[in-house]
């Protein structure tokens, strides 16, 4: 196992005056052992920043290490890492177990050590009964335990995951999500996970960096992003319904953003007062969206509270201690 570090990462595709900058000065420490999710949204540049930790892709500037080697100058086959795609082409006619074996017996890898590695691996994600089947044979979910399978006998020092689960439906999803869970607690392979869903990497992380148009906005455990969001970018991308950001909350200094998450807003006799503009009901809660003079919000309450109306005004309370503030100019938490 391994720890990776990047240091001033930068990447730029093409050359010359045409050239496009995609990364800008990426430093992260990844601990030997770790599940690191890379999250932010599309085009953000998630997989040129795992590609080059890969050696798919050229690294314009700065250095990636895997452990103690500096990995810049290798070959992707040199770096001991497996990388799992969102599109993991199996081959279709070989059995679950050959597709396994393929990369190993490439290697040549003896026989029998190749038989002990699938058949532990199938045995980890119990794939165990269905060896001997075609992908076709298989359900969408286990193709993709297969393809995670074959990432796993070759036993490498990092695993690298590219938004593996967004071919799978909603429920396979989260079912993959615990496999890939419990994946990492029995192997402890130290692993860079991307993916654009931040539910998925709240889930599943251990630690997250939110990137934004090629810079990493924050790099803490899913508590700290949550809880402390960095700058505005973060809190408005993390969490469901996103966290309230208010222009013109009462009391609040020029030039700052007030955040508040619908979760932390009560509605209570007196307090700030607003506009219910619609409700819905979401099962176990119900969102409240109201105005406040020029602010938009939504407040987050008990499915089994009473509900307010739209056309009402009510007063809501936010808690004290949940506020977040803001620069407006520069959007960073003050
Ligand atoms: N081969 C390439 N040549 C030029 N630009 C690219 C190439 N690959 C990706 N990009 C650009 O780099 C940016 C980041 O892309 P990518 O890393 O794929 O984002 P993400 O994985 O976060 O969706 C995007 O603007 C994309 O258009
Ligand atoms: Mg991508």
């Amino acid at each position: 196992m391994a720890s990776i570090t990047l240091r001033n990462i930068i990447k730029r595709y093409g050359h010359g005056p045409k050239a496009n900058p995609v990364i800008h000065g990426v430093n992260a420490e990844i601990h030997d052992g770790e599940f690191v999710v890379i999250v932010g949204p599309s085009g953000c540049g998630k997989s040129t920043l795992l590609r080059m930790v890969a050696g798919l892709e050229e690294i314009t500037g700065g250095t990636i290490s895997i452990g103690e080697r500096v990995v810049n100058n290798l070959e992707p086959a040199q770096r001991d890492i497996a990388m799992v795609f969102q599109n993991y082409a199996l081959y279709p006619h070989m059995s679950v177990f050959d597709n396994m074996a393929y990369g190993l017996k490439i290697a040549s890898v003896p026989r029998d050590e190749i038989k002990t590695r699938v058949d532990k691996a199938a045995k980890i994600l119990e794939l165990g009964h269905l060896l001997e089947r075609k992908p076709r044979e298989l359900s969408g979910g286990q193709r993709q335990r297969v393809a995670m399978g074959r990432a796993i006998v070759r036993q490498p020092q990092v695993f690298l995951f590219d938004e593996p689960l967004s071919n799978l439906d909603a429920k396979l999803r989260a079912q993959t999500r615990i496999e890939i869970q419990k994946l990492h607690r029995e192997l402890g392979i130290t692993s860079l996970f991307v993916t654009h869903d931040q539910v998925e990497a709240m889930t599943l992380a251990q630690r997250m960096i939110v990137m934004n148009a090629g810079n990493m906005e924050q790099f803490g455990t899913p508590e700290e992003v949550y809880h402390t969001p960095a700058s505005i970018f973060v809190a408005s991308f993390i969490g469901s319904p996103p966290m309230n950001l208010l222009r013109h909350a009462p009391n609040s200094k020029p030039g700052t953003i007030l955040g508040i998450r619908p979760e932390h807003l009560d509605i209570t006799a007196t307090g700030w007062e607003v506009r219910v503009d619609t409700v819905e009901l979401l099962g176990a809660e119900r969102l409240v969206y109201a105005t406040m003079g020029g602010d938009h919000l939504i407040v987050r309450i008990d499915e089994g509270s009473a509900s307010p109306q739209a056309g009402d005004t009510i007063h809501i309370t936010p808690r004290a201690d949940r506020l977040h503030w803001f620069d407006a100019q520069s959007g960073k938490r003050l």
